[in-house]
């Protein structure tokens, strides 16, 4: 699969601090060596009581540092080094320091002579991290730039229960990554749909299908990381809402998403229907739990059909469909594409391996209204996504891009 991160070869610097989520540390630098990233640990002494510096050499690659006098000067030439500094977990002690200045060990020393990109993820209990104290030193903290992504509501392991639990590696490593990305898609709002729909037959069953959401999510999270306004609107789906997007919307019936899309529409530059939303509903459905019994006949009806809907708007989106199909059915893809006016259609067969529905990666084919046809390679969907924007950014009128292959 190929895989392409915009943290590859990105110099970073990871800060491990006395909090009962030094633990996660772990699992964040491998992820972050997942991405291909540069890593190298630096540990203050209180983080040593929970977790010790083998664990994160093996998963760096490389001894972390842990102390401003084993390395003279060290603080000074990791400054030279790093590209971005990430403090996970993020003490409310470390932050203080942050704040106001203070370098009395490797880390704080290394942030008053860097100067550039960090983010922090701190882990407190709610106590602490809802302390005036603390708050002004966050405040603080954010208003010279330092990008926060914010602890989670739960039970916490000091028993507490409320915020401060650290956010999970993902949301960490998307915020790194988004610090990469160019934000060459500001000033675009962007309407994403994800996910299947339900259409009820009675208060406990409905139809469905397969889709996952994960295409759409991954479109409507890669727009916001560069920079669009992102309103996604989505059907139920068991994933977590993107960070960075103005909108979400959710809905649970083909026409409860037609209404939201047509209401969406007219203040969007672009619609993505990454969705699959159902084409048949049944024509009625009971208030009431349907009995169990011999037989039971089911009669559908078409549901509207959403982008025909768009179509016929006076002033509309610049409009991407997808066409699922199982096999290489490209003329049907083209056909809606005209049929229904789009400027872009990404196809897909279900059917191949790597593709289509509850999966991770996509295979797909993109056309243009010039009929051209564009076959991309198996990706995963937040990398395909990336490569979907930017072939958007090219067709888009009044944009002047070219291909980026
Ligand atoms: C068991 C235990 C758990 C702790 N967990 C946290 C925590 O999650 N967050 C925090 O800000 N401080 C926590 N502390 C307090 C810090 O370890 C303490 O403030 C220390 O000075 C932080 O040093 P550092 O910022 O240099 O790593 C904890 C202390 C103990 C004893």
């Amino acid at each position: 699969m190929r895989k392409r991160s915009p943290l590859k070869n990105k110099r970073l610097l990871v800060g491990v601090t006395g909090s009962v989520a030094a633990y996660k540390a772990v699992e964040l630098v491998r992820r972050l060596k997942d991405e291909e990233a540069d890593v190298r640990v630096a540990m203050t002494s209180a983080s040593l009581n929970f977790i010790t510096p083998l664990s994160l050499e093996l998963a760096s690659g490389a001894k972390p540092l842990t102390g401003l006098w084993e390395e003279p000067l060290a603080h000074v030439n990791l400054a030279a080094w790093a590209e971005f500094f990430i403090v996970a977990p993020a003490t409310a002690n470390t932050l203080g320091k942050l704040a106001n200045g203070i370098a009395d060990d490797l880390l704080s020393a290394f942030f008053l002579a860097w100067h550039g990109r960090t983010l922090i993820a701190p882990a407190m209990n709610p106590g602490m991290y809802t302390h005036d104290a603390f708050r002004k030193n966050l405040e603080f903290l954010r208003s010279i730039g330092v990008t926060e992504i914010a602890p989670e509501t739960g039970a916490l392991a000091c028993g507490a229960e409320g915020v401060g639990r650290m956010a999970g590696i993902e949301s960490i490593i998307e915020g790194a990554r988004s610090a990469f990305i160019p934000r060459d898609l500001e000033g675009q709002s962007i309407l994403v749909t994800a996910g299947p729909t339900r259409e009820p037959l009675d208060p406990v069953r409905f139809i469905s299908n397969r889709s996952s959401g994960k295409m759409g999510f991954a479109l409507a999270r890669a727009a916001a990381s560069r920079g669009a306004a992102v309103t996604l609107v989505t059907g139920p789906t068991a994933l977590t809402p993107p960070s960075g997007i103005e909108k979400l919307i959710r809905v649970e019936t083909a026409k409860e998403m037609m209404e939201s899309v047509l209401k969406e529409a007219p203040s969007s530059r672009i619609l993505v229907m990454a969705a699959a939303p159902a084409d048949f509903t049944p024509e009625s459905s009971s208030s009431e739990k349907i009995a169990k019994s011999g037989r039971y006949d089911l009669k559908l009806k078409a549901t509207h059909d959403i982008l025909l809907e768009v179509s016929r708007m006076k002033r509309r989106p610049f409009t991407v469909g997808f066409a699922a199909e199982t096999g290489p059915l490209f003329e049907r893809a083209q056909e809606k594409l005209r049929k229904k006016d789009l400027d872009m259609i990404i196809f897909n067969d279900v059917t191949k391996a790597g593709a289509g529905f509850d999966c991770d990666t996509n295979q797909v084919s993109i056309f243009g209204r010039d009929a051209h046809r564009e076959d991309v390679p198996v990706m995963g969907k937040e990398e395909l996504a990336h490569l979907l924007l930017d072939r958007i950014m090219v067709l888009l009128p009044g944009t002047n891009l070219k291909a980026n292959k």
